[in-house]
């Protein structure tokens, strides 16, 4: 069963659940309310369902505290439900997916509740706790989410270790049994049905030996963690005995969220012997347009340089090819919309002309594509002005600490990056109509909808044969009929190291060539690449072919 890479040709789509359909008028999407969408899904033609987390959590971090790993949020469904909505993928020949979030807990988490009641509790251990350093925290890491990565716990008089938010303790790798707990739940899921798995973060779970103190420069209140816990000292280990225990007795696809990847650490965890994860997603090029002051990472209102996005893509196609997979992706539900971010949604034309550019750009590497809600009809960034508009407890307290405590920025600056950058942009409910609420439902939506879903919504873009939908649709389709798209070998065009406009690059296998021939800007530009006289136009976001005319936004693709 083994090593079978079913889903080498595949492609994912990514619900956000609370965003993606509500079905009972709560504001709030629903399992029910993705079922009644799975035709949609099917038309698409994706073959698998990535779920952001659907379990019984308090939702402080919009489910990534988990507090019972095996019930679904009363809110989202009940487990009925869930058994519904996997059988109805399954009938129409698609796989489900979960996110599995084992780096951290709920601190309603049962096991925490426990640990946290004495220092001889038989679960104390299953999480990280330490003495303070002189009434200071254990060591000078800073979370994720703004401020110490420690709390304090006055009732047993030691500290606690979170990555993320206080209300998401890290669990103990360390301890086998913390190991044992998450590997049998895995297993009750997979025998449920569930054909995969998205692992959060996975490359947190091994912490560097003794937690050390990090480098912390003199505008700075923490270390900084992401330099220092990714790609701990025994992940490798943990996750090799993970694929023993559960990836290795199940027909599964496994996708880890890796922060801080290189290629070479992308090859340890994804090599295609498969002995620990499918494939990763890595973050360099989410990260080329983070702000230069390294005390704002990623709050910028700078637009990457094609040079440098060209780079990065072809270094991670040439670096894993034969080794390891890729996974390929623009956007998720922590990210930016593409269109907003890599392409141009000032006008109309250029938004749909944009998006299919880049869904081009990515969907004819080799890899597997992730589609997130809404990219398949060019959906773009909320649009918000105001910091009462944004739910996200990134982005509120980004805001609170770089402007109003450490103010390191003003609060209009601070609003403009968010209007780029904050994840509320990608969690506004999907467009489904030009109806009240857009059709996703009758009630006020949890978080506001983006502004333009009047013009930019599903029904639209179903009744438009030029929509960016059908787009999706026929590129889905090619890496379903093409085995160049899944196992050709990538290379730069000729001459295209620097060029500054287009990017070109060709796949080829023994039998079929690809070019690809992608206009990153709004100028039209002349450029010769020479193909056979026998070549055909498979795909264009044109109308029809200037040749070396090559338009704004201008996606082309040629086969021979
Ligand atoms: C991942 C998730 C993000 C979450 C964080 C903590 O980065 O994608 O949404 O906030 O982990 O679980
Ligand atoms: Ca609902």
């Amino acid at each position: 069963m083994k090593n079978t890479h079913w889903w080498k040709n595949a492609v994912v789509y990514q619900i956000y659940p609370k965003s993606f359909q509500d079905s009972n008028g709560d504001g709030i999407g629903d399992l029910r309310g993705i079922i009644s969408r799975l035709d949609y899904l099917q038309k698409l033609g994706v073959d698998i369902i990535w779920l952001n987390p659907i379990y019984e959590s308090p939702q402080v971090d919009n489910g990534y505290d988990i507090s019972n790993y095996q019930a679904i949020n009363p809110t989202l469904g009940t487990m009925a439900d869930f058994t519904a909505l996997l059988d109805g993928l399954h009938q129409r020949g698609m796989k489900l997916v979960m996110d599995l979030v084992v780096n951290h807990t709920s601190d309603q988490h049962p096991w925490f509740l426990e640990s946290r009641k004495s220092k001889d509790n038989p679960y104390r251990d299953f999480y990280i706790w330490r003495d303070g350093r002189a009434g200071q925290a254990p060591n000078n890491w800073g979370s994720y989410f703004s401020g110490p990565a420690w709390k304090y716990d006055s009732k047993t008089g030691q500290y606690y270790l979170h990555l993320f938010a206080p209300e998401q303790p890290d669990l103990n790798w360390e301890n086998p049994q913390v190991r044992q707990r998450v590997f049998d739940m895995m297993n009750w899921w997979a025998d449920k049905g569930v054909d995969g798995f998205r692992m959060d973060v996975i490359n947190l779970i091994s912490k560097p030996a003794g937690l050390p103190d990090g480098p912390q420069r003199a505008d700075e209140k923490y270390a900084n963690v992401e330099e220092l816990v990714p790609n701990g000292p025994r992940v490798h280990e943990y996750l090799r005995e993970m694929n023993r225990q559960v990836m290795s007795k199940h027909k599964m696809i496994t996708v880890g969220e890796t922060p801080n990847v290189t290629p070479a650490d992308a090859k340890k965890y994804a090599d295609l012997h498969n002995q620990e994860l499918n494939m990763v997603f890595q973050f360099e090029h989410m990260n080329l347009d983070a702000n230069p002051n390294p005390a704002l990472t990623k709050w910028n209102d700078q637009k990457t340089s094609l040079a440098d996005l060209r780079d990065n893509l072809t270094k991670w196609q040439v670096e894993l090819a034969g080794q390891a997979w890729n996974a390929l992706y623009w956007n998720n539900h922590d990210q930016p919309r593409v269109v907003s971010r890599f392409g141009d949604d000032s006008t109309e034309d250029y938004r749909v002309k944009s998006a299919k550019m880049l869904a081009t750009m990515t969907h004819f590497m080799q890899g597997t594509p992730y589609i997130y809600e809404g990219e398949e009809i060019g959906m773009t960034n909320a649009g918000f002005t105001k910091l009462g508009d944004y739910v996200d407890l990134e982005s509120r307290n980004a805001y609170h600490q770089l402007v109003e405590e450490q103010h390191l920025l003003d609060g209009l600056t601070m609003l403009k990056y968010l209007a780029m950058h904050s994840r509320d942009n990608a969690r506004t409910p999907m467009q489904w109509n030009d109806q009240r609420y857009a059709g996703f439902s009758t009630h006020q939506p949890w978080e506001k909808l983006a502004g333009n879903y009047r013009q930019i919504n599903v029904a639209q873009a179903l009744a438009d044969s030029n929509s960016v939908f059908y787009y999706y649709q026929k590129l889905i389709k090619l890496r379903h009929t093409l085995p160049v798209i899944t196992d050709g070998r990538y290379a730069l065009a000729t001459g295209n190291d620097s060029d500054e406009q287009i990017f070109a690059y060709t796949r080829q296998d023994k039998e079929t060539s690809l070019l690809v021939i992608l206009n990153y800007t709004a100028q039209t530009v002349s450029r010769h690449y020479a193909v056979p006289d026998t070549a055909k136009l498979l795909i264009s976001n044109y109308a029809d072919d200037q040749g070396d005319t090559i338009r704004p936004y201008e996606a082309k693709v040629y086969q021979y």
